[in-house]
């Protein structure tokens, strides 16, 4: 079995965590939304990443909606003591499965709860704020008011630490004036880097960035220099695109998902891949332009 700590590590909230983490958001059905179609499957992919070493799981209670966490629980519970599983609030499905934002003390509080309920637990390890302003991407405006909601739910003990999603520069500055904030999760990957800046800034700040979409999520990167790069390395393209994240940063914590156990080990063996500066620098490119990713 691959040693996925070879990878490294990093600090994330109260723990250390490798930097190989699962993303649970594709065991759904279609859309994030109702059951997935093989749910033993899903209960399978998440007992090996756990067996393989992922101490780190990032899920929310809108997958499904609850059905994520209710499989996760399923599959992993009781939990290991050092098991971090990140989930997010801000958001609600409705019934037509659309994304809709979630930020009053009501909606909040009953999203801890629900998180708390069907994961099984009694305090929520990290929280992301899940910003919700851009359709496409991270937009300007306050997050004062929800985030401050989140932070009294911090006080009363039933979150443990507060990370934000979705967001620009300057609400994170905003963000840290009223709690400490311990991760950014923003869409990132070989193909899209509006975060280039924001990642070393973080790093230097010793938070943790964990891009969602590492793969590029519904639309999965496709690029002639990455199956290129893949083909000369004797690797998959995805798990390129991995290794290209895990070298692009150390405070970058993946977080792939996937509802396959065989993707699941072609991601985790990425732990032991290490790209060579010419081949960075070529992948580098393909955000550059002249590339038809
Ligand atoms: N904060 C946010 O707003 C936000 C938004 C989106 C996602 N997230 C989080 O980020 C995590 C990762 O994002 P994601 O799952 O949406 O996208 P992703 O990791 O970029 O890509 C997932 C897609 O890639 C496929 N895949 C995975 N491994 C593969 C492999 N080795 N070879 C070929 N295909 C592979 C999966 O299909 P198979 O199932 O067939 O493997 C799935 O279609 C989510 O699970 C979620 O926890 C957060």
């Amino acid at each position: 079995m691959v040693d996925i700590g070879k990878a490294g590590t990093f600090t994330l909230g109260s723990h250390t965590v490798r930097r190989l983490g699962y993303g649970a958001m594709q065991l759904t059905g279609p859309g994030v939304f109702g059951p997935p179609s093989d749910r033993a499957g899903a209960v399978a992919v998440l007992r090996e990443a756990v067996q393989s070493g992922v101490d780190h799981i990032d899920t929310s209670d809108f997958y499904g909606p609850h059905i994520t966490n209710q499989i996760i629980r399923e599959a992993l519970h009781p939990y290991r003591d050092d098991l971090v599983i990140v989930t997010k609030v801000g958001a609600l499905r409705g019934a037509d499965a659309s994304w809709l934002p979630a930020y009053s003390a009501g909606e909040l509080t009953q999203a801890v709860h629900d998180n708390l309920r069907n994961l099984g637990l009694e305090v929520l390890d990290v929280v992301n704020l899940r910003i919700m302003f851009g359709i496409h991407g991270p937009a300007e405006g306050s997050i004062e008011a929800p985030l401050t909601i989140l932070a009294e739910l911090q006080r009363q003990g039933l979150v443990r630490h507060i990370g934000l999603s979705n967001v620009t520069p300057t609400q994170i500055t905003q963000g840290r004036r009223i709690c400490e904030i311990v991760c950014v999760q923003n869409l990132y990957n070989l193909a899209q880097r509006a975060d280039d800046a924001l990642i070393e800034a973080l790093a230097g700040d010793g938070t943790a960035y964990v891009p969602f979409f590492p793969l590029g999520g519904f639309t999965p990167l496709q690029s002639t220099t990455l199956s290129a790069v893949a083909l000369a390395l004797g690797v998959t393209p995805m798990q390129v695109a991995l290794a290209w994240l895990m070298q692009r940063a150390p405070n970058i914590l993946l977080i792939p998902g996937t509802s396959s156990v065989a993707h699941l080990r072609e991601n985790l063996a990425i732990a032991e891949l290490r790209l060579p500066a010419e081949t960075v620098t070529e992948l580098d490119r393909i955000a550059g332009g002249g590339d038809p990713h």
